[in-house]
């Protein structure tokens, strides 16, 4: 079975930085591969360079057998590369529901003579992407602050807007940095749900998190990365009870 998101021998460095030191990875249709590693280890860099932030100095991306190579964000975008990012990045003087529905692909929306010149099916293409967003909120129980500024909820209602916001695009490869972070109560188990539910409905999901037991929960297998190499890889289990990890990410 051929991988949706494979990465084969993919290298990049900042000057002296190195944060993909050959990587070489495949996740398949309904996989949640966990990446781990300590803080600066190039977890964000990989996703950086699938989704297509920065180009790869060499190497090869793939998603759904489509070559990613030379493409630049947007362009991946479109092929059903969605992420959501560490830092969040919500666009901040717009609704929760104005921020998903700037992502969808080929929104009619969008384009000037559409606007213009509106017709039938521009206004019931609109209507249809409004629906479908509101459906995913509802799904994360948020369609009451659909309309609210994302300045004003709470921090993991954000995190659960990104990551609406990346279900958006309807892509088979998710990406996810970092989705629990400073995230607990309800927005911890509905992101929870979300990710499971995607995994299951064939999209193939890669998972950075240093919540381990959101890992340990979710995760088909996961690979341990440092310094921009993958060091291991393999069940949560085995890689959790790894000397290297232990030494390299705990300190031991
Ligand atoms: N655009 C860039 N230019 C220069 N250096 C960069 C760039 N992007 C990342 N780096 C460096 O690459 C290294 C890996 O960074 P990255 O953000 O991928 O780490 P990470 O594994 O996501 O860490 P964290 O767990 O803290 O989020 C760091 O040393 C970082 O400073
Ligand atoms: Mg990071």
């Amino acid at each position: 079975m051929s991988a949706l998101i494979s990465l084969h021998d993919v290298c990049k460095s900042f000057g002296g930085i190195v944060v993909a030191d050959h990587i070489s990875i495949d996740i398949q249709r309904g996989e949640i591969l966990g990446l781990i590693g300590p803080n600066g280890a190039g977890k964000t860099s990989l996703f950086n360079l699938i989704s297509g932030v920065y180009p790869a100095d060499s190497g090869s991306i793939s998603v759904s057998g489509q070559s990613l190579d030379g493409l630049n964000l947007y362009e991946r975008a479109r092929l059903g590369v969605a992420r959501t990012w560490q830092h969040m990045r919500l666009f901040a003087s717009m609704s929760v529901l104005e921020n998903l529905l700037v992502a969808p692909r080929d929104y009619p929306g969008e384009k000037i003579s559409n606007i213009i010149f509106k017709s039938k099916q521009t206004a019931a293409a609109n209507h249809a992407v409004r629906e479908r967003a509101m459906g995913i909120l509802k799904r994360m129980q948020l369609e009451s602050i659909a309309h609210s500024n994302v300045n004003d909820i709470t921090f993991g209602q954000q995190k659960l807007v990104g990551l609406a916001r990346a279900l958006m695009n309807d892509g088979e490869c998710l990406l996810l940095d970092e989705p629990m972070a400073g995230v607990e109560g309800n927005a911890y188990e509905t992101m929870k749900s979300i990710v499971r539910e995607e995994a299951a409905s064939g999209r193939a999901v890669c998972v950075v998190e240093h919540n381990v037991s959101f890992i340990k929960d979710l995760c088909n297998s996961a690979v341990f990365m440092a310094n921009g190499k993958i060091l291991e890889r393999g069940s949560v289990d085995s890689l959790l009870a790894s000397k290297t990890l232990a030494d390299l990410y705990f300190g031991a």
